[in-house]
């Protein structure tokens, strides 16, 4: 993709987000962030007349909060440029829109941003997947449906041929799902640019069942397919137990590397659809590159996850994340199917095939 491909794919993007002449734009960097990206965003927001800064951070100052085991270093979700930057936070809460190029998710700082109304839209991913993955119209209307459906619930069920079956509660959080369609025109949203899919935070402490996860489920930040069975234990709202052969170890041992109780609490679950997305995308990519947005987002995949819930208003502050997409899987709301055994089966969830 040429520079002029680059910026026009970001005026889309930011024409999706209804960047207006005159608006506050602000593009975060760090250390490691693209730096055709920086000036592609920044070339595009001046296209569209915006007043647009460029605020460039180095690596986070060492907290205690961010001395964790490096064996579990590459997912230090929720720690970034902007941990304990008061000066930064207060700059960028006057943009109406922050192009977050670092990965705020999962971070206080994030949160206290959109307070202020700023619009953050995070990208990471490498150009041919933003190209691929762009927003279509029938997007949001789609994601928005699974929305409502989250918001009425009172129980998320998940079952799969493997074994599998997994109740949550809902109502603590759920009245307002994370909904992603892939770009924000709303003052205090978050979106990530790419993937379309909707999820929720389940009520703390009450989530209760087993998992099985089976051959090609995705572990993130691994981005690895599962190759075989882990029976996953969980009680009161967190896991208990992980079983099985090599995998199991595996995860097993990456979970107790952050010597951290909140890491096996059970997060944000939900399901994709994406049909831009690739199930089998993590095969194609350089992994350094690319975040994994088309496992976590590819139609029809239940992705659930543990660790933090500061998204929501929760107090769980841990940097420890997984992201698990189950493929081939179901998931019902009060008992209505939203996905069964891969395949969407509301109708205005639904990508209608021609
Ligand atoms: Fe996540």
């Amino acid at each position: 993709m040429t520079a002029i491909d680059l910026i026009d794919l970001f005026q889309r993007e930011l024409e999706l987000c209804r960047v207006k002449p005159g608006e506050v734009m602000a593009v975060l960097s760090g250390p490691g962030t693209r730096n055709d990206y920086i000036e592609a965003f920044v070339a595009a927001g001046q296209r569209l007349g915006a007043e647009v800064f460029h605020l460039n951070l180095p690596t986070a100052k060492k907290t205690s909060n961010n001395t964790r085991p490096t064996t579990a270093q590459g997912a230090l979700w929720g720690l970034t440029p902007l941990t304990g930057h008061k000066s930064g936070v207060e700059i960028l809460k006057k943009a109406g829109i922050l192009i977050d190029l670092v990965g705020l998710l999962h971070s206080p700082e994030q949160v206290e941003i959109q307070k202020a109304g700023t619009r953050v839209l995070m990208v990471v991913e490498p150009p041919d997947i933003l190209a691929r993955m762009l927003s279509r119209p029938n997007s949001r209307p789609r994601v928005e449906a699974a929305g409502r459906k989250i918001a009425a619930a009172k129980t998320l069920r998940i079952t799969s041929p493997a074994g599998s079956d997994l109740t949550y509660q809902l109502g603590q959080y759920s009245h307002t799902p994370i909904l992603q369609y892939g770009y924000t025109d709303t003052p205090g949203r978050w979106d990530h640019f790419p993937g379309v899919f909707a999820y929720t935070w389940p009520n703390e402490g009450q989530s209760e069942g087993t998992i099985v996860l089976h051959e090609g489920d995705i572990i993130f930040p691994f981005k690895e397919f599962v190759r075989n069975d882990i029976v996953i234990t969980v009680e009161k709202g967190f896991i208990t137990d992980i079983r099985g052969g090599f995998d199991a170890e595996h995860l097993k041992h990456f979970m107790a590397a952050w010597n951290d109780p909140d890491a096996y609490a059970m997060a944000h679950i939900g399901w994709g659809l994406d049909e831009m997305a690739l199930w089998n995308g993590i095969s194609l990519i350089n992994k350094e590159s690319a975040i994994g947005q088309d496992g976590r987002a590819y139609y029809g995949n239940i992705l659930w996850s543990t660790g933090p819930n500061t998204d929501v208003g929760g107090t769980r502050n841990t940097p420890a994340h997984l992201d698990i997409a189950m493929r081939g899987a179901s998931l019902y709301l009060d008992g209505e199917p939203m996905v069964e055994k891969g395949d969407v089966i509301p109708a205005d969830q639904q990508i209608k095939r021609g």
